[in-house]
Parts: structure tokens; C-alpha cells; sequence
């Protein structure tokens, strides 16, 4: 009789368990960054757009290509985890190497006669890269402790995959730049052996599976992250920084700053250009960036920085911005969607006045409706800079939970419901078996009195 039940349960067990390896493979666009280097070179590999996410096959791909017919010697060292975030946080202060967690790594990817990075390949478990390089090369990889590596006979005649273990941020007593140095040291010594023993090698660093940065005191500096990624990808600039009377007191940094002065002109990329910063202005409660370009256009930044009540604290909100050309402005309103707490920087991957617009065109813009704005990677801090070159740590548009990752979520929810519900409406069939059970208790029907 308890049949019926022990089923539905195991319905029901089947169904969480088919609920989370929904969610689990829903999370498995999560991606690694892979950093590859060699003695000997590596074919060139066109940087990927920033965005694209590095497919399991593509690399499959580029490594039979880089690898050839003949025997290799690879060292993988295989960080429990990484992410982009790492270098960006712990990757020291753009033009200050010493800062730099990662001063091996930046090193060896300089003197190499070539590096790849891949700022985010698409992860799929723990094992997938030491399996890749495993079926790439024929070998097993064998699992190197860097002490001992001295004393190791390395054939390389034959192909080798040698695994170096790194560990990431757990332990209580180090912080994890600290972790990080120290595995940078243990790539740097790894490397001088290999020197010291002439054998050539190809060397890739990456993570078991992504990070997680946990925001350390030490804020995050955007510029000096892109310095290693900078191997790759060459135009790395310099963000633009105004200096009030007491210092630095805004900064901006965006890939592109892409105008167009009607819907069908082609964009134009202010960022390319060096523009002067006359009229701009700081004090405690605004910020006024004016970008004064050599091509005419004038773009500027309006910023300003209110208490409120309701959450106890001063935000930043990006009043307006405003766009200048042969004597006609357009100005765009962003109050309602790009604000930040005012000790915060603000990062937005896309920053536009089309399409899902952040930036919302005035009405009064007569002669300037069909301007339109898009800004890319665009981050834009106008307060608490505190004299430092630095941006802080940024509050990012992309909510963790996106739009689509809600919708799943409650359409999941529903479904579970609708499941919960049937699950409870069967159990309650059930219990009429002892209807028909001659023997089982007879059913006491409570006297209403
Ligand atoms: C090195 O590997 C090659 C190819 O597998 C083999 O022929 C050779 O005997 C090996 N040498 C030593 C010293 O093990
Ligand atoms: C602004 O200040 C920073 C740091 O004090 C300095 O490095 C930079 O050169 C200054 N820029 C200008 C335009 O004065
Ligand atoms: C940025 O602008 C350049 C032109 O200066 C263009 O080639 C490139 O595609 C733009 N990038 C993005 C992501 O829009
Ligand atoms: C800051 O500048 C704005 C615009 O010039 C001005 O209205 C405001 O009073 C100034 N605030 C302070 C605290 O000086
Ligand atoms: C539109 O622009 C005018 C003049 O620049 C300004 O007074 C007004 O507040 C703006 N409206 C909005 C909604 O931003
Ligand atoms: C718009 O352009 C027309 C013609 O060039 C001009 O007469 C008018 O004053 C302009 N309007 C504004 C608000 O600039
Ligand atoms: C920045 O430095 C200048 C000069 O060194 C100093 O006068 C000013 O008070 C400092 N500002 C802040 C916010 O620390
Ligand atoms: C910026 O980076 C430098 C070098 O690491 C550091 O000394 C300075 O404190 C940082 N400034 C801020 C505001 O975090």
C-alpha cells in the first residue's frame, strides 16, 4: 500500500534533481580565462571580440594548430579558480608592475616571441582543459610538485603534460593577492627551471573553474586589470581624468564613445580622439565633464550627488549628457537609470540612447531628435576619487539576475507548483485505497452533533 507513495516520492526526487541540473547547466555559460604562452611561438590567433565567449571546439581548434605533429612539452598550471576579475582586480596599477600580483606571468607573456589570452573561455567542468590538452598531446598529465621539478627527467623527445596545482583564495591567513603571488612565484620558478634544463615548452595558465572576486579594501582599478590583458589586446587607453583644484576629481574610461548625428550616419568614435577638458568643473555636490574635441564636438557629463533618506546614504546619478555640434545641443537624461553609490564608480557594458536607452533624449531637442549616443564598456566616476588615480570599485548596471534568468526562474516555479499541486492530488487518491481493502480498518465518520 505504501507503493503509490514511494513512487510519487521518487517522482518527485527525480524532479529536483532534473530542477537543479537545469539551473546547473543554466550557470555553465559561466567561463575561465586562459592565458597560453611558449618558447618556441604560437600561430597567431585574431583577438577575440570583446564579449565572445572562446567555445570548447574553438580552442580544440587553435591548440591542434599550435601544437603540430611533433612532441611538445606543456605545462599547465591549474589554478583551483580564476576569473577576468582576478587580473583586474590583483593585476596592480596600469604602468606600475610592481603593484601587480601576477609579475611572472606579465613577464613570461613579454618575453615570449608570442602569448594568446583568452579573456573568457566557455567553462565546462573542472576536468575539461587537463582532458583537451590530454587527448590533444596522447599523454596523461602527470601531476608535478614545482620542488621537485628540478630532479624530474624530462624526455623531450616524447610529448609531456605536466600539472601544476595552484591553489586560490581559501586560506584565512593570506589575502588573496597574496595567494596569488605566491602562485605567480611558483610559475616564475617553474619557468627558470625549464630555462635552466633548455627544454621548450608551451605553458598555460588557467582555473579549474571561475572565481568569484570578493571585493578585498584594496579597490578595484579598471586600467590596470586591462594591462595583461593589454598582451592581446593592443589599444588600451588611458582613461580621461579631470583634476579639480584639490586633484583628480573625475575620471572616465570607455571603449567607444560612439555619436551619430542622425539615424542613418555612420558612428563616429570620439573615443579615438584626445579631447581637452575646458569647462570642466568640480566640487562637492557636481561634477561637469566637458570633452571639447578637435573635430567640433563637445560631449559633456553632468553628475550629481544627493543624499537620500530612504537608503541612508549619498548617490551619484548621471543627470545629463549632453551633445554639442555647429552651435545645436541634444541633451540625454540618464537620472533615471545610471546612479551609483557616490563613493562607487559606475561600469556599464553598453551605454546608449537606442534600443533597451539609458540615456533618454529631451524633448525639447528639435533640431537634434534623430542624434543618437553609444557608449561601450563605459565607466564614469565624478565623486569621492580622494586624490587617487584609481577608480573605485564599481556598481555595475548587469544585475545578477538578469531579465532572463528571472523569467526562468518563475517559469520553473510555476511548473514546480503546478507538479506540487498534481503530486498532492494524487497522494489524496491514495488514501480511498482503503476503500476497497476489506480488511483494513473500517473508516470512522465523526458524528456531527
Ligand atoms: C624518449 O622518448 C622517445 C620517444 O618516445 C624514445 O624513443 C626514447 O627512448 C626516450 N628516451 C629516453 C631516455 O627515455
Ligand atoms: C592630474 O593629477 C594626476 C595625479 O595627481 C596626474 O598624474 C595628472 O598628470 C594630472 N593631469 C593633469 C591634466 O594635470
Ligand atoms: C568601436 O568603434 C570602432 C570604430 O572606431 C569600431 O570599429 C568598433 O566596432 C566599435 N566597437 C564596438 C564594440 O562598437
Ligand atoms: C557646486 O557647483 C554648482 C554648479 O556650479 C553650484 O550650483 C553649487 O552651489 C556648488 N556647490 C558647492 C557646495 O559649492
Ligand atoms: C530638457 O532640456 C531642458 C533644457 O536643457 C531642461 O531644462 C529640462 O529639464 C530637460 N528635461 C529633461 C526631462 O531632462
Ligand atoms: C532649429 O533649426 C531652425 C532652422 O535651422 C532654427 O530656425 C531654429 O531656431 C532651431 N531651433 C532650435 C531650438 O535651435
Ligand atoms: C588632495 O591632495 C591635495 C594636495 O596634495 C590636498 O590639498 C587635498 O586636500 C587632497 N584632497 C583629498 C580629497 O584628499
Ligand atoms: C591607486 O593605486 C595606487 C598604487 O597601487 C595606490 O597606492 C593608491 O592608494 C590607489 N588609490 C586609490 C584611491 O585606491
Amino acid at each position: 500500500m505504501a507503493e503509490p507513495r514511494s513512487s510519487s516520492r521518487r517522482m518527485l526526487m527525480a524532479f529536483f534533481a532534473f530542477f537543479f541540473a537545469f539551473f546547473y547547466t543554466g550557470s555553465s555559460t559561466a567561463q575561465v580565462p586562459v592565458v597560453l604562452w611558449s618558447s618556441e611561438g604560437l600561430p597567431a590567433l585574431a583577438p577575440p571580440a570583446a564579449g565572445h565567449i572562446v567555445s570548447t571546439d574553438q580552442l580544440t581548434a587553435y591548440l591542434t594548430s599550435a601544437f603540430g605533429s611533433g612532441p611538445r612539452t606543456v605545462l599547465l598550471f591549474l589554478q583551483d579558480k580564476l576569473s577576468k576579475d582576478d587580473f583586474t582586480v590583483f593585476g596592480g596599477v596600469f604602468g606600475n608592475k610592481q603593484d601587480s600580483a601576477f609579475q611572472n606571468l606579465e613577464a613570461a607573456l613579454q618575453s615570449s616571441s608570442s602569448s594568446v589570452t583568452l579573456p573568457a573561455f566557455e567553462w565546462s567542468g573542472s576536468s575539461a582543459i587537463p582532458a583537451l590538452l590530454q587527448e590533444e598531446l596522447g599523454v596523461s598529465p602527470l601531476l608535478v610538485d614545482p620542488d621537485t621539478l628540478s630532479h624530474l627527467s624530462i624526455n623531450s623527445s616524447a610529448s609531456n603534460l605536466l600539472l601544476f596545482n595552484l591553489p586560490y583564495c581559501t586560506s584565512v591567513h593570506k589575502s588573496c593577492k597574496e595567494v596569488l603571488h605566491d602562485n605567480d612565484e611558483v610559475i616564475g620558478k617553474v619557468l627558470t627551471i625549464m630555462k635552466a634544463k633548455k627544454i621548450p615548452y608551451t605553458a598555460v595558465y588557467t582555473g579549474s573553474q571561475p572565481s568569484r572576486v570578493i571585493s578585498e579594501t584594496s579597490m578595484s582599478n579598471q586600467p590596470a586589470g586591462r594591462s595583461l590583458l593589454q598582451a592581446v589586446v593592443p589599444d588600451v587607453k588611458a582613461p580621461i581624468m579631470f583634476n579639480g583644484t584639490g586633484g583628480p576629481c573625475i575620471m572616465l574610461w570607455a571603449q567607444n564613445l560612439s555619436i551619430s548625428l542622425s539615424s542613418t550616419a555612420a558612428w563616429i568614435d570620439l573615443a579615438a580622439e584626445t579631447p581637452t577638458m575646458t569647462g570642466s568643473m568640480c566640487n562637492s555636490t557636481n561634477s561637469l565633464l566637458v570633452l571639447n574635441y578637435a573635430s567640433g564636438y563637445v560631449l559633456s557629463f553632468n553628475m550629481i550627488q544627493r543624499f537620500y533618506s530612504v537608503s541612508a546614504r549619498n548617490w551619484f546619478t548621471l543627470e545629463s549628457v549632453q551633445l554639442q555640434s555647429n552651435g545645436v545641443t541634444a541633451s540625454f537624461s540618464g537620472r533615471r537609470a545610471i546612479y551609483a553609490p557616490a563613493e562607487y564608480s559606475y561600469h556599464c557594458q553598453t551605454v546608449s540612447s537606442i534600443g533597451d536607452a539609458l540615456l533618454v533624449q529631451n524633448s525639447t531637442n528639435v533640431n537634434a531628435s534623430q542624434w543618437r549616443l553609444n557608449f561601450v564598456d563605459f565607466q564614469i566616476q565624478g565623486f569621492s576619487l580622494a586624490n587617487g588615480t584609481n577608480f573605485s570599485y564599481a556598481s555595475d548596471c548587469a544585475g545578477f539576475f538578469t531579465a532572463g534568468i528571472w523569467m526562468g526562474l518563475l517559469t520553473s516555479l510555476l511548473m514546480l507548483l503546478i507538479f506540487v499541486y498534481g503530486l498532492h492530488m494524487i497522494m489524496q487518491l491514495n488514501t480511498m485505497d482503503r476503500f476497497d481493502d476489506p480488511k483494513g480498518p473500517s473508516i470512522s465518520v465523526p458524528q456531527s452533533e
